[in-house]
Protein backbone atom coordinates (compact mmCIF):
# COMPACT_ATOMS: atom_id res chain seq x y z
CA UNK A 1 0.00 0.00 0.00
CA UNK A 2 1.14 3.48 -0.96
CA UNK A 3 2.86 5.44 1.83
CA UNK A 4 1.63 8.71 0.46
CA UNK A 5 -1.12 10.95 2.98
CA UNK A 6 -2.09 14.22 1.90
CA UNK A 7 -2.23 15.00 5.59
CA UNK A 8 1.04 16.10 5.19
CA UNK A 9 0.95 18.26 2.42
CA UNK A 10 -2.71 19.36 2.72
CA UNK A 11 -2.30 23.38 2.03
CA UNK A 12 0.72 23.58 0.97
CA UNK A 13 1.68 25.84 -2.38
CA UNK A 14 -0.03 22.96 -4.81
CA UNK A 15 -3.10 22.83 -2.96
CA UNK A 16 -3.35 26.51 -3.27
CA UNK A 17 -2.91 27.04 -7.07
CA UNK A 18 -4.55 23.07 -7.43
CA UNK A 19 -7.85 24.58 -5.18
CA UNK A 20 -8.15 27.87 -6.61
CA UNK A 21 -8.47 26.53 -10.02
CA UNK A 22 -11.08 24.23 -8.94
CA UNK A 23 -13.04 26.84 -7.90
CA UNK A 24 -12.92 28.74 -10.59
CA UNK A 25 -13.42 26.34 -13.12
CA UNK A 26 -16.80 25.44 -10.65
CA UNK A 27 -17.93 28.64 -10.49
CA UNK A 28 -18.16 28.68 -13.84
CA UNK A 29 -19.52 25.19 -14.52
CA UNK A 30 -22.85 25.55 -12.07
CA UNK A 31 -23.65 28.93 -13.70
CA UNK A 32 -25.37 26.71 -16.15
CA UNK A 33 -28.86 24.77 -15.22
CA UNK A 34 -27.76 21.80 -16.68
CA UNK A 35 -26.53 19.01 -14.17
CA UNK A 36 -22.96 18.33 -13.66
CA UNK A 37 -21.16 15.18 -12.42
CA UNK A 38 -18.30 16.31 -11.10
CA UNK A 39 -15.49 12.86 -10.54
CA UNK A 40 -12.68 13.27 -8.57
CA UNK A 41 -9.96 10.66 -9.18
CA UNK A 42 -8.03 11.12 -6.25
CA UNK A 43 -9.86 11.87 -3.74
CA UNK A 44 -7.97 11.60 -0.33
CA UNK A 45 -9.60 12.63 3.13
CA UNK A 46 -11.44 15.85 2.19
CA UNK A 47 -10.99 17.09 5.38
CA UNK A 48 -7.59 17.85 7.06
CA UNK A 49 -6.27 19.62 10.53
CA UNK A 50 -3.51 22.30 9.85
CA UNK A 51 -2.72 22.04 13.62
CA UNK A 52 -2.91 18.18 13.63
CA UNK A 53 0.35 16.28 13.88
CA UNK A 54 0.53 15.30 10.42
CA UNK A 55 0.31 18.88 9.34
CA UNK A 56 3.29 20.18 11.87
CA UNK A 57 5.59 17.26 11.11
CA UNK A 58 5.86 18.80 7.94
CA UNK A 59 5.18 21.95 7.96
CA UNK A 60 3.94 22.38 4.40
CA UNK A 61 0.47 24.29 5.00
CA UNK A 62 3.02 27.10 6.50
CA UNK A 63 4.82 27.82 3.07
CA UNK A 64 1.18 27.46 1.22
CA UNK A 65 -2.34 28.54 2.91
CA UNK A 66 -0.93 29.91 5.72
CA UNK A 67 1.24 32.13 4.42
CA UNK A 68 -1.25 33.61 2.71
CA UNK A 69 -3.49 33.92 5.71
CA UNK A 70 -0.25 35.72 7.91
CA UNK A 71 0.99 37.87 4.95
CA UNK A 72 -2.27 39.52 3.86
CA UNK A 73 -1.99 42.15 0.97
CA UNK A 74 0.63 44.07 0.14
CA UNK A 75 -0.64 43.22 -3.47
CA UNK A 76 0.74 44.58 -6.65
CA UNK A 77 -0.90 45.30 -9.87
CA UNK A 78 -0.21 42.41 -12.41
CA UNK A 79 0.67 42.62 -15.80
CA UNK A 80 0.14 40.01 -18.33
CA UNK A 81 3.07 38.11 -19.16
CA UNK A 82 4.67 39.18 -15.92
CA UNK A 83 6.24 36.53 -14.65
CA UNK A 84 8.62 36.97 -11.61
CA UNK A 85 8.53 37.37 -8.45
CA UNK A 86 10.72 40.70 -8.73
CA UNK A 87 8.06 42.14 -10.61
CA UNK A 88 5.83 44.89 -8.91
CA UNK A 89 4.41 48.04 -8.42
CA UNK A 90 1.34 49.71 -6.15
CA UNK A 91 -0.66 48.60 -3.99
CA UNK A 92 -3.69 47.03 -5.54
CA UNK A 93 -6.75 44.54 -4.43
CA UNK A 94 -6.61 41.13 -3.77
CA UNK A 95 -7.81 38.86 -7.00
CA UNK A 96 -11.06 38.39 -7.01
CA UNK A 97 -9.92 34.33 -7.26
CA UNK A 98 -7.63 34.38 -4.52
CA UNK A 99 -9.95 36.28 -2.52
CA UNK A 100 -12.47 33.83 -3.19
CA UNK A 101 -10.33 31.11 -2.43
CA UNK A 102 -9.70 32.70 0.95
CA UNK A 103 -12.89 33.17 1.74
CA UNK A 104 -14.30 29.36 1.13
CA UNK A 105 -11.27 28.11 3.25
CA UNK A 106 -12.42 30.34 5.88
CA UNK A 107 -15.87 29.21 5.61
CA UNK A 108 -15.24 26.13 7.03
CA UNK A 109 -13.24 27.93 10.23
CA UNK A 110 -14.86 29.91 12.55
CA UNK A 111 -14.29 33.31 12.65
CA UNK A 112 -10.83 33.63 14.92
CA UNK A 113 -9.49 30.03 13.66
CA UNK A 114 -7.90 28.88 10.31
CA UNK A 115 -7.66 25.12 11.71
CA UNK A 116 -9.47 23.52 9.26
CA UNK A 117 -8.51 22.80 5.29
CA UNK A 118 -10.97 21.27 3.34
CA UNK A 119 -9.66 19.04 0.33
CA UNK A 120 -11.00 18.65 -3.01
CA UNK A 121 -13.81 16.67 -2.34
CA UNK A 122 -15.38 18.93 -0.29
CA UNK A 123 -14.64 22.11 -1.99
CA UNK A 124 -16.51 20.96 -4.90
CA UNK A 125 -19.29 19.53 -3.24
CA UNK A 126 -19.89 23.57 -1.15
CA UNK A 127 -20.23 24.80 -4.58
CA UNK A 128 -22.90 22.08 -6.24
CA UNK A 129 -26.26 22.17 -6.58
CA UNK A 130 -28.77 19.62 -5.75
CA UNK A 131 -29.70 17.96 -9.21
CA UNK A 132 -25.05 17.85 -9.37
CA UNK A 133 -23.43 14.84 -8.47
CA UNK A 134 -20.19 14.37 -7.08
CA UNK A 135 -18.15 10.73 -7.07
CA UNK A 136 -14.59 10.32 -5.30
CA UNK A 137 -12.11 7.94 -5.86
CA UNK A 138 -9.41 6.79 -2.99
CA UNK A 139 -7.52 3.47 -3.09
CA UNK A 140 -6.14 4.23 0.55
CA UNK A 141 -8.13 1.95 2.94
CA UNK A 142 -7.73 4.71 5.87
CA UNK A 143 -8.11 7.73 3.55
CA UNK A 144 -11.31 6.43 2.37
CA UNK A 145 -12.94 5.28 5.75
CA UNK A 146 -11.64 8.72 7.07
CA UNK A 147 -13.06 10.44 3.68
CA UNK A 148 -16.87 8.72 4.59
CA UNK A 149 -16.84 9.49 7.21
CA UNK A 150 -16.44 13.04 6.86
CA UNK A 151 -18.57 13.01 3.90
CA UNK A 152 -21.33 11.02 6.06
CA UNK A 153 -21.75 14.45 7.94
CA UNK A 154 -22.90 16.62 5.40
CA UNK A 155 -25.67 14.27 4.92
CA UNK A 156 -25.48 14.79 1.20
CA UNK A 157 -27.40 11.42 0.41
CA UNK A 158 -26.82 10.00 -3.30
CA UNK A 159 -25.23 13.58 -4.39
CA UNK A 160 -21.94 12.48 -3.16
CA UNK A 161 -20.68 8.71 -3.76
CA UNK A 162 -17.18 7.59 -2.48
CA UNK A 163 -15.61 4.74 -4.01
CA UNK A 164 -12.59 2.63 -2.69
CA UNK A 165 -11.62 2.21 -6.16
CA UNK A 166 -8.64 2.70 -8.59
CA UNK A 167 -9.69 6.52 -10.13
CA UNK A 168 -7.60 5.76 -13.22
CA UNK A 169 -10.19 2.70 -14.08
CA UNK A 170 -13.01 3.66 -12.36
CA UNK A 171 -13.55 6.85 -13.98
CA UNK A 172 -14.35 4.58 -17.41
CA UNK A 173 -17.88 3.31 -16.42
CA UNK A 174 -19.16 6.98 -15.89
CA UNK A 175 -18.46 8.77 -18.96
CA UNK A 176 -20.17 10.01 -20.98
CA UNK A 177 -22.51 11.35 -17.87
CA UNK A 178 -26.29 11.58 -18.29
CA UNK A 179 -26.26 14.54 -18.72
CA UNK A 180 -23.39 15.14 -20.69
CA UNK A 181 -21.85 17.78 -18.63
CA UNK A 182 -18.81 17.13 -16.29
CA UNK A 183 -15.64 17.97 -14.71
CA UNK A 184 -12.78 15.28 -13.69
CA UNK A 185 -10.07 15.97 -11.65
CA UNK A 186 -7.13 13.89 -11.84
CA UNK A 187 -4.61 14.64 -8.60
CA UNK A 188 -2.35 11.62 -8.26
CA UNK A 189 0.21 11.49 -5.96
CA UNK A 190 2.66 10.23 -8.28
CA UNK A 191 4.16 8.10 -5.85
CA UNK A 192 4.20 5.49 -8.06
CA UNK A 193 6.18 5.90 -11.02
CA UNK A 194 3.56 4.61 -13.53
CA UNK A 195 1.18 7.32 -12.43
CA UNK A 196 3.05 9.49 -14.98
CA UNK A 197 1.78 7.29 -17.52
CA UNK A 198 -1.60 6.68 -16.45
CA UNK A 199 -2.55 10.22 -16.27
CA UNK A 200 -2.45 10.88 -20.28
CA UNK A 201 -3.61 7.29 -20.70
CA UNK A 202 -6.59 8.10 -18.63
CA UNK A 203 -7.17 11.57 -20.46
CA UNK A 204 -6.85 10.08 -24.24
CA UNK A 205 -9.43 7.03 -23.05
CA UNK A 206 -11.86 9.86 -21.31
CA UNK A 207 -11.45 11.97 -24.20
CA UNK A 208 -12.60 9.47 -26.65
CA UNK A 209 -16.19 8.84 -24.46
CA UNK A 210 -16.49 12.27 -23.60
CA UNK A 211 -15.00 14.93 -25.54
CA UNK A 212 -16.58 18.02 -24.83
CA UNK A 213 -15.84 17.19 -20.81
CA UNK A 214 -13.52 19.35 -18.47
CA UNK A 215 -10.51 17.81 -17.35
CA UNK A 216 -8.16 19.32 -15.09
CA UNK A 217 -4.84 17.10 -14.07
CA UNK A 218 -2.39 17.96 -11.68
CA UNK A 219 1.57 16.94 -11.70
CA UNK A 220 4.92 18.33 -10.12
CA UNK A 221 7.37 19.92 -11.30
CA UNK A 222 10.81 18.26 -10.23
CA UNK A 223 13.65 17.58 -11.71
CA UNK A 224 12.51 14.14 -13.69
CA UNK A 225 11.97 13.18 -16.94
CA UNK A 226 8.55 11.84 -16.99
CA UNK A 227 6.98 14.78 -14.71
CA UNK A 228 8.08 17.00 -17.51
CA UNK A 229 6.36 14.93 -20.15
CA UNK A 230 2.91 14.96 -18.31
CA UNK A 231 1.57 18.50 -19.37
CA UNK A 232 3.64 17.97 -22.87
CA UNK A 233 1.68 14.74 -23.62
CA UNK A 234 -1.89 16.48 -22.38
CA UNK A 235 -1.02 19.19 -25.37
CA UNK A 236 -0.44 16.37 -27.87
CA UNK A 237 -3.51 14.83 -26.93
CA UNK A 238 -5.64 18.30 -26.71
CA UNK A 239 -4.74 19.42 -29.83
CA UNK A 240 -5.20 16.02 -31.76
CA UNK A 241 -8.97 16.09 -29.94
CA UNK A 242 -9.13 19.80 -31.42
CA UNK A 243 -10.16 20.89 -28.17
CA UNK A 244 -8.81 24.30 -26.50
CA UNK A 245 -6.33 23.67 -23.18
CA UNK A 246 -4.81 25.26 -20.71
CA UNK A 247 -1.50 24.89 -18.51
CA UNK A 248 -0.98 26.84 -15.20
CA UNK A 249 2.48 26.19 -13.25
CA UNK A 250 3.53 28.09 -9.55
CA UNK A 251 6.62 27.99 -8.92
CA UNK A 252 8.17 28.74 -5.30
CA UNK A 253 11.48 27.97 -5.39
CA UNK A 254 14.55 26.56 -6.91
CA UNK A 255 14.49 23.36 -7.90
CA UNK A 256 18.35 22.34 -8.05
CA UNK A 257 19.71 19.55 -5.50
CA UNK A 258 22.33 21.10 -3.14
CA UNK A 259 24.26 19.35 -1.21
CA UNK A 260 25.39 20.29 2.67
CA UNK A 261 28.43 20.68 4.85
CA UNK A 262 28.38 17.12 5.59
CA UNK A 263 28.10 16.33 1.70
CA UNK A 264 24.89 14.95 1.40
CA UNK A 265 22.70 15.80 -1.45
CA UNK A 266 19.54 17.75 0.12
CA UNK A 267 16.53 17.39 -2.20
CA UNK A 268 14.51 21.03 -2.09
CA UNK A 269 10.91 19.39 -1.40
CA UNK A 270 8.25 20.47 -4.06
CA UNK A 271 9.32 23.88 -6.27
CA UNK A 272 6.77 23.69 -8.47
CA UNK A 273 3.83 22.50 -9.64
CA UNK A 274 1.54 22.76 -12.30
CA UNK A 275 -2.01 22.22 -13.41
CA UNK A 276 -3.28 21.26 -16.98
CA UNK A 277 -7.01 21.97 -18.31
CA UNK A 278 -9.02 20.57 -21.52
CA UNK A 279 -11.66 22.68 -22.18
CA UNK A 280 -11.41 25.15 -19.93
CA UNK A 281 -14.07 27.79 -18.96
CA UNK A 282 -12.97 31.03 -21.54
CA UNK A 283 -12.81 33.03 -18.50
CA UNK A 284 -10.24 31.11 -16.84
CA UNK A 285 -6.72 32.64 -17.97
CA UNK A 286 -7.66 35.67 -16.95
CA UNK A 287 -8.62 35.06 -13.44
CA UNK A 288 -5.36 32.92 -12.98
CA UNK A 289 -3.17 35.80 -14.48
CA UNK A 290 -4.71 38.20 -12.02
CA UNK A 291 -4.39 35.54 -9.20
CA UNK A 292 -0.92 34.35 -9.74
CA UNK A 293 1.14 37.18 -9.70
CA UNK A 294 0.26 37.83 -5.84
CA UNK A 295 0.47 34.23 -5.05
CA UNK A 296 4.24 34.75 -6.32
CA UNK A 297 4.29 37.28 -4.61
CA UNK A 298 3.60 35.77 -1.35
CA UNK A 299 4.34 32.22 -1.83
CA UNK A 300 8.02 32.86 -2.92
CA UNK A 301 10.68 31.07 -1.29
CA UNK A 302 13.62 32.58 -3.48
CA UNK A 303 14.16 34.05 -6.63
CA UNK A 304 13.35 31.34 -8.85
CA UNK A 305 9.49 32.04 -7.87
CA UNK A 306 7.52 32.74 -10.80
CA UNK A 307 4.18 31.31 -12.91
CA UNK A 308 3.16 31.06 -15.99
CA UNK A 309 -0.75 30.40 -18.13
CA UNK A 310 -0.55 29.10 -21.68
CA UNK A 311 -3.46 28.23 -23.81
CA UNK A 312 -4.36 26.99 -26.71
CA UNK A 313 -7.20 25.48 -29.06
C1 LIG B 1 -2.71 14.17 -3.90
S1 LIG B 1 -3.78 13.17 -2.95
C2 LIG B 1 -5.38 13.80 -3.32
C3 LIG B 1 -5.69 15.15 -2.77
C4 LIG B 1 -7.08 15.66 -3.08
N1 LIG B 1 -7.38 15.54 -4.50
C5 LIG B 1 -7.23 17.10 -2.67
O1 LIG B 1 -6.97 18.00 -3.49
O2 LIG B 1 -7.65 17.34 -1.54
C6 LIG B 1 -3.79 11.67 -3.87
C7 LIG B 1 -4.67 10.58 -3.25
O3 LIG B 1 -4.83 9.53 -4.21
C8 LIG B 1 -4.86 8.28 -3.55
N2 LIG B 1 -4.54 7.29 -4.60
C9 LIG B 1 -3.34 6.87 -5.04
N3 LIG B 1 -3.48 6.08 -6.13
C10 LIG B 1 -4.81 6.02 -6.38
C11 LIG B 1 -5.59 5.41 -7.41
N4 LIG B 1 -5.01 4.68 -8.39
N5 LIG B 1 -6.93 5.58 -7.39
C12 LIG B 1 -7.53 6.32 -6.41
N6 LIG B 1 -6.85 6.93 -5.41
C13 LIG B 1 -5.51 6.78 -5.42
C14 LIG B 1 -3.86 8.42 -2.43
O4 LIG B 1 -4.14 7.51 -1.39
C15 LIG B 1 -4.08 9.90 -2.02
O5 LIG B 1 -5.02 9.98 -0.97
Amino acid sequence: MFSYRHAFHAGNHADVLKHMTLLAVLRHMTQKQTALTVFDTHAGAGLYRLDGDYARTSGEAAEGFLRLLAAPPPLRPTKVNQHSAADAATSAPTALLLQDYLELVASFNSKNSQRVYPGSPFIIQRLLRERDRLKLFELHPTDTKTLGANIAQLAAGRQVAVLQEDGFEGLRKFLPPPARRALVLCDPSYEIKSDYARVPAMLADALQRFVTGTYIAWYPLIPRPEAHDVPRKLKTLAVKAQRPWLNASLTVKNSKLTTDAMGEVQRPGLPASGLFIINPPHTLKAALQAALPQLVQQLAQDEHAAWAVESGG
